[in-house]
């Protein structure tokens, strides 16, 4: 292994070690799903203004884009090694797969942070970003998580 990756692995799994002792305590299952519903509430109304059913409104964009990037920040640390079973439709991957998963993680942080300027330029803008985060939703979705 390269010392980079070495390094770099090790320093993926202090901080995971850190932050899983934390949440251990509480109820991570509960907790992501949360975040997602919360994720899956916000796409609903981008979609809707989006499509024109509802009037562009710079708050809601704020307030979605805000949500989003908080579930980035905090997704990681809720899959503590306890949380594999129980009633959660993450797959097994999240955890055979970590280096993937925290990529995907930090790409869907990572577009939500690029494309947020763009979204709130107006309805045009809010449609290229819409496509851009949107796609982290599918992509982690097919890779992490079981069909239902
Ligand atoms: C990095 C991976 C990842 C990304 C990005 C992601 N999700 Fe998820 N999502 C998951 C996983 C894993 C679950 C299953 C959680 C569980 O059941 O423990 C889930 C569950 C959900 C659920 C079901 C929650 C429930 O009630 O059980 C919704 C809704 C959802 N995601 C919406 C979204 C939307 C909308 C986006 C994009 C804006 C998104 N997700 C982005 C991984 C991701």
């Amino acid at each position: 292994m390269k010392l980079s990756t070495w390094l770099a692995t090790g320093l993926v799994a202090t901080v995971a070690l850190a932050t899983t002792a934390v949440v251990a305590q509480q109820d991570p299952i509960a907790t992501r799903k949360d975040l997602m519903k919360a994720n899956g509430r916000n796409a609903g109304v981008i979609v809707k203004m989006v499509k024109g059913e509802e009037a562009y409104d710079p708050a809601k964009v704020k307030a979605a884009f805000d949500q989003w990037d908080e579930t980035a920040s905090k997704f990681g640390a809720l899959f503590p090694d306890s949380s594999k079973e129980g009633d959660t439709r993450a797959l097994p991957a999240v955890w055979t797969e970590r280096a993937k998963f925290d990529a995907a993680i930090a790409k869907f942080k990572k577009d939500v942070d690029d494309n947020r300027a763009k979204a709130m330029s107006g309805a045009d803008g809010l449609k290229v970003a819409l496509g851009a985060v949107g796609k982290n939703c599918g992509d982690c979705h097919e890779a992490f998580r079981k069909p239902q």
